[in-house]
């Protein structure tokens, strides 16, 4: 067989473990060939690709982004380059492709699919916000290293009697806020999946100032809103992909609270960070499980499905179950979090 493989969306760590975990599996135990597409999507319609061997997968279990490159593409070109799939594939000469990537990427797989290209799906994302799989690789490093800042911007904040707003991403889902809260140990935690009311934020920290404490640690996901009627927030602009990109929670929470609490605020805001460096152990693990299932799912002529963590177990799930709704964070989770604030 010759399998095509691609990433797309916005990168995370762990990419480049399924691309690795692909080749060994297709090309060691199955006889492939397996052709690296760049740039994602942009390359099937441009027709750039190359051949991955063991040689080209040499050292990428612990290296960050893709060596395949990365890329979102607008929809009216995706529904192009549909029209024309077996065409592409035929041109790139693959019987089958793997597509590694989040909502956008499954959304165009499914339409892939439907139009006889066959198409196995890995989720990645560092928001968590596949739906009908447990967890997607790259979430877990995020967490970790936003965890990390919030453990070293506690010391500091102490120092100067500060309150540090930490802006974590999380467009629709506030996983990443909500797990690095929690392990970081911050004493506010605002998520998209439940609008915040400012002056509640603002009580919270002069309660904890006047029981002595000399800091405070709010983390706030980028998407995070205020109710309606509180804080006027800039809504942000929508890019040609048809992404949201925020206002800036963190830099326009952190002026409100020094302007009604009269204390020290700085916004953090970590960014690109939490998506680039070596994935976790966890998230190498995982990527390359996903990588060894979807190579047994082509072989086994799985179309339309998604390799899933369920439980302990990785599934094939259809596609469809993962874009119908993004998975955000369910009000069990936010009460659990909301006990140890
Ligand atoms: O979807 C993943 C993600 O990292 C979001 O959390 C974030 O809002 C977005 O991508 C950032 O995208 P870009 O790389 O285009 O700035």
């Amino acid at each position: 067989m010759r399998i095509g493989v691609l990433t797309s969306g916005g990168d995370c760590p762990g990419l480049n473990a399924v691309i690795r975990s692909v080749v060994h599996r297709a090309v060691d135990v199955h006889g492939d060939e397996v052709v690296g597409i760049e740039d994602g999507y942009l390359g099937l319609i441009e027709q750039r690709s190359r051949p991955l061997d063991h040689d080209d997968v040499q050292g990428l279990l612990t290296r960050g982004g893709t060596i395949l490159g990365s890329s979102r593409v607008e929809p009216a070109r995706i529904r192009r380059a549909v029209a024309e799939a077996p065409a592409l594939a035929a041109a790139l000469g693959i019987d089958a492709l793997i597509a590694i990537g989040g909502d956008g990427t499954f959304a165009a797989a499914q339409l892939f699919c439907e139009a006889g290209l066959p198409v196995v799906g890995v989720p990645k994302t560092i928001d968590n916000d596949v739906n009908a799989t447990d967890t997607s690789f790259g979430f877990d490093t995020a967490v970790s290293v936003a965890t990390e800042a919030i453990d070293r911007l506690k010391t500091t904040a102490e120092s100067h009697q500060r309150v540090m707003v930490v802006e974590v991403m999380g467009r629709e889902a506030g996983w990443i806020a909500l797990e690095a809260g929690t392990a970081g140990g911050a004493h506010g935690i605002l998520l998209p999946e439940k609008p915040f009311d400012i002056e509640s934020v603002c009580v919270m920290i002069e309660e904890r100032f006047a029981r002595g404490k000399k800091f405070a640690i709010v983390v706030a996901a980028e998407g995070a809103r205020p109710a309606p009627g509180t804080l006027r927030l800039d809504p942000g602009v929508v890019d040609r992909y048809g992404h949201r990109r925020y206002g800036g929670i963190g830099t326009r929470l952190a002026q409100e609270l020094e302007h009604w609490l009269g204390k020290e605020s700085r916004p953090v805001i970590l960014g690109h960070i939490q998506r680039g460096g070596p994935p976790t152990a966890r998230d190498r693990v995982l990527a390359t499980r996903f990588g060894w299932h979807a190579v047994e799912a082509v072989h086994k002529g799985a179309s339309g499905y998604f390799t899933a963590l369920r439980g302990t177990l990785v599934e094939l799930m259809p596609i469809a179950d993962a874009i119908a709704e993004p998975k955000t964070v369910p009000r069990q989770r936010l009460l659990e979090a909301e006990a140890v604030l």
